[in-house]
C-alpha cells in the first residue's frame, strides 16, 4: 500500500485494493468525491484507464491535486521551507501558516497544514476555515521523505484531469461506457467534511446514472450500528449490496442481520 500523499478524513485507503476488484470495464473513470484519493490510486495502478475525471466540492484540495500533478517541485520546496521554519521557530511558523491559509487558500499552505497539525487530520469549520492545531509533539514528516511520495503519486496522476466542482455536475458528464465510484460524506455529519449533501437530490443522481446506463459502485454505510442514518438507500437504485469485513479483502454478499458495524457497505448498480 503506498503512503497518502494527501491524508483526508474518511479515506477508503484499507479497502481500496478490493474496492477496484468489484469495478467493471469502463473507458472513463469519475471519481467525484475525491478526497485523499486513495481508490483514485488503485484504479490507476491496476486499471491504467485512459481517462479519468477526479473532482470534489473543495477548491484547495483540487488546487493541491493540479499541484503535485503539475509542479511537485514546487510543492517540495514551500514544504522545506516552512518546515525548516518550523523547526527553528516553534508553533507560532503554523498559526502564521493557518491564518495566511485561511485568507487566501493556497494549496502549498494547505498540504504544509496537513503535514504538521493534530493526528493529520484536514479540518475546516463551517466556513470552511482549517481549524485543527499543530501536532505538538511531532513536527511534520521530514521534508526528505514527503519528497518522495509526491514524486511518486505526481507520476501516477500524470493523465487525470482534476476538476473542482459538485458532485451532480460532474456525474452529468458521465456516459454509458463509463463508471463513477462514489463515496460522498455522511449525510447527517454536520462539518465533519467539507461540504454536505442533500439526501434527495444525492438518490435523485443515482436515478440519472441508472437512466444513462452508468455503472456505479457506492461507499454508503447506512446501516452502521452505531449511528442512525436518516434513510436506507431505495432498492431501485441499486442491484447488488455487499459487506466488507474490516481487515478482509474481499467483499461478501449481505446474508443476515450480524452486527454491521465491523462491516463497509458498499452498494452496486450492476
Ligand atoms: C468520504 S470523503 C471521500 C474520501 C475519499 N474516498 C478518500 O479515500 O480519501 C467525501 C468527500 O466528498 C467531498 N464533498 C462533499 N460534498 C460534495 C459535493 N457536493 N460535491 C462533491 N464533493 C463533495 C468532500 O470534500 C470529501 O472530500
Amino acid at each position: 500500500m503506498i503512503d497518502p500523499v494527501i491524508k483526508w478524513s474518511g479515506s477508503k485507503r484499507s479497502q481500496a485494493d478490493a474496492l477496484v476488484e468489484l469495478f467493471p470495464e469502463f473507458e472513463t473513470y469519475y471519481e467525484p468525491f475525491l478526497g485523499g484519493g486513495s481508490v483514485l490510486y488503485a484504479v490507476l495502478e491496476k486499471r491504467k484507464p485512459d481517462f479519468a475525471v477526479a473532482s470534489d466540492i473543495c477548491k484547495p484540495l483540487i488546487d493541491l491535486w493540479r499541484l503535485i500533478q503539475q509542479d511537485p517541485e514546487t510543492l517540495v520546496r514551500a514544504y522545506t521551507k516552512d518546515w525548516e521554519r518550523l523547526q527553528s521557530q516553534g508553533h507560532t511558523i503554523f498559526y502564521e501558516i493557518r491564518d495566511r491559509f485561511n485568507e487566501n487558500q493556497n494549496p502549498e499552505d494547505l498540504f504544509f497544514l496537513s503535514r504538521t497539525c493534530v493526528n493529520g487530520l484536514i479540518r475546516f469549520n463551517s466556513n470552511g476555515e482549517f481549524n485543527n492545531s499543530l501536532h505538538y509533539t511531532r513536527r511534520g514528516i521530514q521534508p526528505s521523505r514527503i519528497e518522495k511520495i509526491i514524486k511518486d503519486w505526481s507520476k501516477v496522476i500524470k493523465k487525470v484531469e482534476f476538476i473542482h466542482g459538485d458532485y451532480k455536475e460532474i456525474l452529468k458528464m458521465a456516459t454509458s461506457s463509463d463508471f463513477a465510484y462514489l463515496d460522498p460524506p455522511y449525510f447527517n455529519t454536520r462539518g465533519r467534511y467539507y461540504g454536505k449533501i442533500d439526501y434527495e437530490e444525492f438518490v435523485s443522481a443515482l436515478h440519472d446514472l441508472n437512466n444513462k446506463g452508468v455503472h456505479y459502485v457506492l461507499s454508503y454505510d447506512g446501516m452502521r450500528g452505531d449511528i442512525v442514518y436518516p434513510t436506507k438507500l431505495p432498492e431501485e437504485v441499486y442491484e447488488r449490496h455487499l459487506l466488507l469485513k474490516s481487515g478482509n479483502s474481499s467483499f461478501k454478499k449481505v446474508m443476515d442481520k450480524m452486527n454491521q458495524s465491523v462491516f463497509e457497505s458498499v452498494y452496486l448498480d450492476f
